[in-house]
């Protein structure tokens, strides 16, 4: 008698019945991952024919521009739409006003002009910030007392958005965090006639920990002064403010909005989702991608269940897109 008093709807109800074979496991499932939701970070290099590797990003390599564009094509074959640029600057174009970040012929805007050369139909996503040309590897400039202003950062991030622009960027994404900056950006791109350059803005990054790796790929960890971004990047006790944050940069012109870092974040990308109903992506990022590498590499996890199960559940919190360092491989999986 008793047994009987916890079973609920059982027998009538089995959830397993859907499960227990491939066909209704299919027809039943609710999201699903393609090479459509993927963009691929990439780091790029001066030189020719040269790769560089990123110790604490296994498999992650900086190329020279040449060596971008023949990445190109691979990745438009395997229906990848879009990369997401990070150049590596020479310390010796580094600076306190960061003045390299909108030189025409800076490795940015040539990798932009030579990606939309050789693969013209692939999306080119250009990062808008200054720590890879600041002395001191904060993402704006900093006064006396170290602290990193707003207002002319964002007047600098203008004109390097715009030369962006101008060689040829489908998209530029602030990455930077400082006010107004997407508005600013915004009015500048219809000012000069760039009426259908995207903007996807970082809207709610927070102050992670987990970027560490990038900050080792693009050069700007050791220079780090002050060592943390908390004056401007997200706290990431706060979810609320994510949402304040993706509304006030929607309001001033962004097409799309990102959350950043992904994984410890996918409550917020569902916030946002639910709430803002917009076009979201979010950033599987540096840290991420090393701490997966490092349990495949140790066999701790299985590598291929695991990349895509990692980026099913962004698709599940509310995703359009993820950033994602696995872009290619899990194109390659979902090819299979
Ligand atoms: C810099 C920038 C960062 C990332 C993307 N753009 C690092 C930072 O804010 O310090 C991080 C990406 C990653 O960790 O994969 N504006």
């Amino acid at each position: 008698m008793s047994n009987n008093l916890h079973r609920g709807a059982y027998p009538h109800t089995r959830l397993r019945r859907l499960r227990a074979r491939d066909f209704s496991r299919r027809l039943v499932r609710e999201h699903s991952l393609s090479c459509d939701d993927l963009i691929l970070p990439l780091f790029v290099i001066e030189g020719r024919g040269e790769t560089q590797k990123v110790t604490s990003m296994p498999d992650v390599e900086r190329l020279s521009v040449d060596l971008l564009a023949k990445k190109a094509k691979t990745l438009l074959q395997l229906g990848i739409p879009a990369v997401a640029l990070f150049p590596v600057v020479d310390p010796a174009h580094k600076s306190d006003d960061a003045r390299a970040a909108y030189d025409p012929d800076g490795l940015a805007q040539r990798a932009v002009r030579e990606l939309k050369n050789a693969a013209p139909e692939l999306g080119v996503i250009t990062d808008v910030a200054l720590d890879p040309f600041t002395s001191h590897g904060q993402d704006g400039l900093m006064d006396n007392s170290g602290y990193i202003v707003n207002d002319d950062t964002v007047e600098v991030l203008v004109q390097q958005a715009l030369s962006h622009a101008v060689a040829g960027a489908d998209v530029v994404a602030p990455s930077d965090m400082m006010d107004g900056r997407i508005g600013a950006i915004r009015e500048a791109l219809e000012r000069e006639g760039h009426v259908n350059t995207l903007i996807m803005s970082y809207a709610a990054k927070y102050a992670s920990a987990y970027y560490g790796p990038f900050r080792d790929a693009v050069g700007s960890a050791g220079n780090l002064k002050g060592g943390s971004k908390a004056s401007y990047q997200m706290d990431p006790a706060n979810s609320d403010e994510a949402l304040h944050e993706c509304a006030l940069d929607l309001q001033e012109g962004a097409d799309m909005i990102m959350v950043k870092p992904g994984m410890p974040y996918l409550d917020v990308v569902r916030r946002v989702k639910d709430e803002l109903k917009v076009p979201t992506f979010a950033y599987q990022v540096s840290g991420e991608y090393a701490m997966h590498c490092a349990a495949f590499d140790n066999g701790w996890l299985n590598r291929e269940l695991v990349i895509l199960e990692s980026l099913t559940a962004f698709k599940r919190a509310g995703a359009d897109g993820i950033l994602t360092y696995f872009a290619e491989e899990a194109a390659q999986l979902l090819q299979d």
